[in-house]
């Protein structure tokens, strides 16, 4: 049931609940690049609904950040696609109404996978220099939410705003939940839309299942 399984968030919504037994949509249904056949189990999010999803989100991010400048941060790699996508619808809605809001766009570089798994050890790499965010209002895309929070706060900006492509029904979560959630997801791990395993799938653009065959394959 949707309901049980939705989080409230500072949102309006806790994201597109994607259920446990959700099986995907056969591969033979959807082009995807030769180079991956036999990597991936099921198409779990296409292309297409990731794109109609990110553009409520971007309506919903305009509707609450009032007459603030936006900063966003984007965390790479795995949420550059995101973002690319979400500043661009953004873009379009502010074009269209009089309500426009300046925005910069930074970008900060996180690394905590290997294989599947996460790591200890989380490396901020890049953007040391935060200061660029006093008194802005931020969107930040990506993961690994919490240390990433804590770094953003010291600089004491008016607002902070999270946006999550995907969020994960993990026992070990942190709580830690953004405030706009493009999809809640059973903890399976997914590639594609520039998530990746080992770097591999970044080039994807479905939101895909890696099989087993395919952790094998790109596995270091
Ligand atoms: N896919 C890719 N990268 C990730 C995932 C995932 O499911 N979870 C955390 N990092
Ligand atoms: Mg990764």
């Amino acid at each position: 049931m949707a309901e049980d399984l939705t989080i409230q968030t500072g949102g309006k919504d806790g994201g597109i609940v994607i259920n446990d037994d959700w099986p995907g949509y056969s591969l033979e249904l959807f082009n995807y690049p030769k180079h991956y056949s036999g990597d991936l189990e099921c198409v779990y999010i296409p292309h297409g609904v990731i794109m109609d999803r990110t553009e409520r989100l971007a309506r919903n991010i305009m509707g609450d950040l009032g007459d603030h400048d936006i900063v966003v941060l984007c965390v790479l790699k795995a949420g550059y696609q995101f973002c690319a996508d979400l500043v661009e619808r953004i873009k379009a809605l502010s074009r269209n109404s009089d309500h426009t809001l300046p925005m910069s766009v930074n970008f900060i570089r996180l690394k905590s996978y290997v294989n599947d798994q996460s790591t200890e050890d989380l490396h901020i790499v890049g953007a040391e220099d935060l200061s660029f965010l006093t008194g802005k209002a931020i969107v930040d895309t990506g993961k690994t939410m919490k240390t990433l929070l804590k770094h953003v706060e010291a600089f004491r900006p008016k607002m902070i705003k999270v946006a999550g492509l995907l969020v994960k029904r993990v026992p070990n979560s942190s709580g830690c939940l953004p405030d706009y959630v493009g999809f809640e997801i059973p903890n399976r791990f997914v590639v594609g839309y520039a998530l990746d395993y080992n770097e591999y799938f970044r080039d994807l653009n479905h939101i895909c299942v890696i099989s087993e065959s395919g952790k094998l394959k790109y596995k270091v």
